[in-house]
């Protein structure tokens, strides 16, 4: 692993801090990341076990976006129509959004957190509360393979990738289509998103890598999309080299020539990612204290694990934002890791309350500008840093 990128030491992103805890020494670890040229991966170098992340308080709910909802939606038409399958497994189930769009007799959801995999118990979805293995595989499937294993922004997650696909590839039929899908390394960079890494993040995939992982496993793509979710996702369609009954579509290598062309496949442009991330920074600061010179009131949009990466890399703190909004239960009242800043529950915004907001969810941009059109309207700007700090 050559390491390209130091963003200083961070707290666990979605460790959202109690009132009463306030003054209590938060735990930080160093979040450097490094790409590796012999098998193309880009990681974090130092990881935090998973039971520190995922357990039975883990803030983030898919259901709670519409952006979200709708693309789980329209995946599961698409699946529906062009793969019929009788049984499927979800490695990742979070609170539902993606299972509840099928008959709950032909898909079962594994979910380590407890607080959500209770939530679609609750609704008599069958749900294994454990972290996906070769056993818990071995369990699910002991009368009948799955014919489709869905997993979204789970696999970035997860430091060990051996344990994961022995698990799947002793899960599916030897028919059976794998749709991994996670944020794409090609568009972090192009739109210097440093903030897609976290403790939680520990991959941060492009074709190339996760092809040659996909190898070992005799496993291939066959057929990718792009999409706009977490900030510019890829969706990998992936069957068993053995299997032909599906051809590889032209789309795979054009992803990877497309890759390739960026240079993904070279230390040197992850190097000039660093200067771009450098820069960002600075900018950003200079947007934040020009406009506290102006006196104008800042507050925060999206309490996300990004605007956490974001926050303690510039050292932005209280001094520049007064307060978050966000539409998550659990994190209202709470307090942004290292930076301490309030989330409160959210409101629509006026322009009487803050002329500026800091645009934590970044990646929800389309669906909050819609709901916000009124702020806009009347002359209320947003703080971006993506793809370049800027106010909009
Ligand atoms: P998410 O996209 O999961 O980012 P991360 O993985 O970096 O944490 O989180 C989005 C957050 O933004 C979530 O806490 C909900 C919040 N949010 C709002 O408060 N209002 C909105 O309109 C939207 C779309 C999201």
């Amino acid at each position: 692993m050559k390491k390209f990128l130091d963003l200083g030491l961070q707290p666990l992103a979605n460790s959202y801090i109690k009132k009463r805890n306030l003054q209590l020494k938060e735990k930080k670890f160093k979040l450097t990341i490094g790409f590796n040229p012999k098998n193309y991966l880009v990681s974090i170098l130092n990881t935090v076990p998973k039971e520190k992340m995922f357990n039975n308080n883990y803030p983030y709910k898919s259901s709670e976006s519409k952006t979200m909802q709708k693309s789980f939606r329209d995946l599961s038409h698409k699946i529906k129509k062009s793969f019929n399958p009788k049984f499927i497994l979800e490695i990742g189930s979070n609170d539902g959004a993606f299972i509840k769009n099928f008959n709950r007799n032909h898909i079962v959801g594994v979910e380590p957190c407890k607080n959500l995999a209770s939530i679609t118990k609750k609704i008599n979805y069958k749900t294994y509360a454990e972290y996906w293995s070769l056993n818990l595989a071995k369990k699910i499937t002991k009368k009948k393979k799955a014919d489709l294993i869905y997993s979204a922004n789970t696999l970035s997650h997860i430091k060990n990738f051996n344990g994961i696909f022995k698990g799947i590839t002793g899960a599916l039929s030897e028919k059976g289509i794998l749709i991994l899908e996670d944020p794409s390394l090609l568009e972090c960079l192009k739109k210097v998103a440093y903030d897609q890494f976290y403790c939680e993040h520990i991959y941060v995939f492009s074709t190339i890598a996760l092809k040659k992982v996909l190898d070992k496993f005799k496993l291939e793509i066959f057929d990718i999309e792009n999409t706009k979710t977490h900030g510019g996702s890829n969706r990998y369609f992936i069957k068993r080299q053995s299997n032909k009954y599906y051809k590889v579509k032209n789309k795979v290598k054009k992803e990877i020539i497309k890759e390739l062309n960026f240079g993904l496949n070279k230390f040197s442009t992850y190097k000039n990612f660093a200067l771009k991330v450098k820069k960002s920074k600075e900018k950003l600061v200079n947007i934040f204290k020009e406009s506290k010179n102006k006196n104008f009131k800042i507050i925060g949009y999206g309490a996300t694990a990004k605007s956490c990466t974001v926050l303690n890399y510039c050292g932005i703190g209280r001094e520049y934002i007064d307060y978050f909004y966000d539409t998550t239960s659990f994190k209202i009242n709470k307090y942004l890791p290292g930076s301490k800043i309030k989330i409160k529950k959210y409101k629509k915004l006026k322009k009487s309350e803050a002329q500026l907001v800091f645009l934590g969810a970044w990646n929800f941009r389309e669906e909050i500008f819609k709901k916000e059109k009124l702020f806009i309207k009347k002359g209320g700007k947003f703080i971006t840093h993506v793809p370049y700090p800027k106010v909009i």
